[in-house]
């Protein structure tokens, strides 16, 4: 489905993606784990077309769109949900929900808000509440919620279990888990790498603007390099 090859990218000068290289499958959920500041949001960032990328390229379904606006990648079904959760504080529930629909005209979005509160029942509880009266983990599963009104072909979540308690975070990933099964393909961001390796297919550690590792979600959980250095294991 995504086939990312040889990606550059710089801010200004300083160059952050230094020819990456990574595919995402059909169906599949991928880990892009790594430290701080290895340009994973920056990863993300080019593939939804708001950071231009320097050099390579990037092919959606076989059709390059590297250089394609980030409106463009929406409409063929890349939507982002951006790290820091980024709600609209002053709508509620619900219209943070319809917002994420708003390009749709077909008769079935009442019908997936209620997925989405079959997925996370506590923003059916608060559907008539203000969204920035949320706690964060409900922020977060907001966020995702309205990624999925858009009917996304491949969701690209960029710290979903960010500042969450333990249980919230199994809630997420359970949530993500689960659009599997709805054929969504997702290329998940984690700092928490071997939560999302656990969950992933496939995963890929990125380090300082290059892939260092890849492999089966849990082939690289047993990598003892991997561990030393990604996972705080030993
Ligand atoms: N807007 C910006 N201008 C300049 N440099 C930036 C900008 N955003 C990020 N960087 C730098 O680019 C590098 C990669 O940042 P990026 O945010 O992509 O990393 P990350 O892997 O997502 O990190 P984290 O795990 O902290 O979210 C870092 O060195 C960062 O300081
Ligand atoms: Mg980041």
């Amino acid at each position: 489905m995504l086939e990312v090859d040889n990606l550059r990218s710089a801010y200004g000068r300083i160059e952050v993606l230094k020819g990456v290289s990574l595919e995402v499958r059909t169906g599949e959920v991928v880990a892009l784990v790594g430290a701080n500041g290895a340009g994973k949001t920056t990863l993300l960032r080019a593939l939804s077309g708001v950071q231009p990328i320097t050099g390579g390229d990037i092919r959606f379904k076989g059709k390059s769109i590297g250089r394609m606006a980030s409106h463009q990648r929406v409409e063929l079904g890349i939507t982002q949900s951006p790290e820091g959760r980024q709600v609209f504080g002053p709508l509620t529930v619900e219209d943070n929900l319809r917002l994420g629909a708003f390009r749709r005209r077909d008769k079935e979005i009442d019908q997936d808000r209620d997925r989405v509160f079959a997925m996370f029942p506590i923003l059916a509880e608060k559907r008539h509440l203000l969204a920035g009266g949320l706690s964060g983990g409900q922020q977060q599963m907001l966020a995702i919620g309205r990624a999925l009104m858009g009917r996304p072909k491949l969701l690209l979540l960029d710290e979903p279990s960010l500042g969450l308690s333990p249980l919230l975070v199994d809630q997420i990933l359970d949530a993500i888990v689960s659009l599997r099964k709805d054929g969504i393909t997702v290329l998940l961001v984690e700092q928490n790498a071997s939560a999302a390796l656990a969950i992933a297919d496939r995963g890929y550690v990125l380090e300082t603007g290059k892939v260092a590792y890849s492999g089966a979600g849990s082939a690289l959980l047993a990598d003892p390099q991997v561990k030393a250095a990604y996972l705080g294991l030993d």
